[in-house]
């Protein structure tokens, strides 16, 4: 089957990586702005009856990347493609899963909606926050883990090594990494102050840390300070090292400095979210992700 694949503008080089490994080259788009910032979208390629990809990671800016997902998603569904893919490297507005306060809004589902509206047949994402937002979306949908990349460092150093699960959200994640290298577990109990964004205010550790190396799997790093917060407490209970580990890498300004000041030896991270050179720091390694995104497009359109 023909395919086209575009590109948004929140992640140019890993689609450009993804349509090299797929023997492609992304498909014209033209994505301008007014004088007031809105956007505006032309597809300058033939889709009729092609399967087309749209890659964008819902990234800072958030509003910005997912009208553009939505405006190119419009433009290709006129011209009549066979099927029309959303490859979300990160899906943004996830961790707004439940309403955590009464009178709040369902943000997954609100995007998961547009995104329908949109014109789009399926879903591709990565690592999502909550597996549950899967059930916001009528059309099929992808989940695919990242975490991969990171399991032959894992098995290298297998002994003394503990994973531990960073908040209760992230359990069935870090336990299935742990249990496909069997490796016991522990468990971080965090709580967040709900009134304020991105504020801990408690952190207990669950389990065996002592004389281990505590590797932390993760979804995302933003601000970091959850892994900050984690690497301290596994130190304090006697970790010999912190490993951290997440797909997703949102940093935002200043995460760098505390990152790489922090007891976090080592943080892995993938590029579903490009990290500009000024926020990469010696600690900070990051893993290409775009065979895994590539290997399930070839399977589509085989
Ligand atoms: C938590 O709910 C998520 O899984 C991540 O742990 C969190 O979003 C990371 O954010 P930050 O780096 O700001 O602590």
């Amino acid at each position: 089957m023909e395919s086209v694949i575009f590109s948004g503008n929140s992640n140019p080089l890993l689609a450009l990586q993804i349509s090299k490994l797929l023997d492609k080259t992304l498909g014209k788009v033209e994505i301008i702005r007014f004088a007031d910032s809105e956007c505006r979208v032309r597809i300058e390629e033939e889709v009729e009856g092609k399967d087309v990809f749209i890659i964008q990671s819902l990234v800072n800016p958030v509003d910005e990347n997912l009208m553009e997902l939505l405006l190119m998603g419009d433009a290709v569904k006129r011209g009549e493609p066979r099927k029309l893919v959303a490859v979300l490297p990160y899906h943004g507005y996830a961790r707004q899963d439940r309403m955590h306060r009464p009178g709040e809004c369902l943000s997954a589902q609100v995007v998961a909606r547009l995104i329908e509206a949109a014109g789009f047949d399926k879903l591709i994402t990565l690592e999502l926050h909550n597996e549950a937002i899967i059930g916001f979306f009528k059309i099929p949908v992808i989940h695919l883990s990242g975490l991969s990349v990171f399991r032959p460092m894992v098995e290298k150093m297998k002994k003394d090594v503990v994973i531990i699960t960073p908040d209760a959200g992230a359990l069935k994640r870090s336990q299935q990494f742990s249990e496909g290298l069997d490796l016991p577990l522990a468990f971080i109990e965090k709580k967040r102050d709900l009134d304020q964004t991105h504020k801990i205010l408690s952190m207990r550790v669950v389990g065996e840390v002592k004389d281990k190396i505590a590797v932390i799997v993760d979804d995302v790093i933003v601000t970091g300070g959850t892994l900050v917060n984690a690497a301290h407490l596994l130190k304090q209970k006697g970790a010999k090292q912190v490993i951290a580990m997440a797909t997703h890498a949102d940093f935002v300004g200043g995460a760098d400095k505390i990152l790489q000041e922090s007891p976090v030896d080592k943080i892995w991270v993938t590029d579903t979210i490009q990290v500009p050179p000024e926020l990469q720091f010696p600690k900070l390694s990051i893993f290409p992700i775009a065979s895994i995104i590539a290997s399930t497009i070839q399977k589509m359109v085989k």
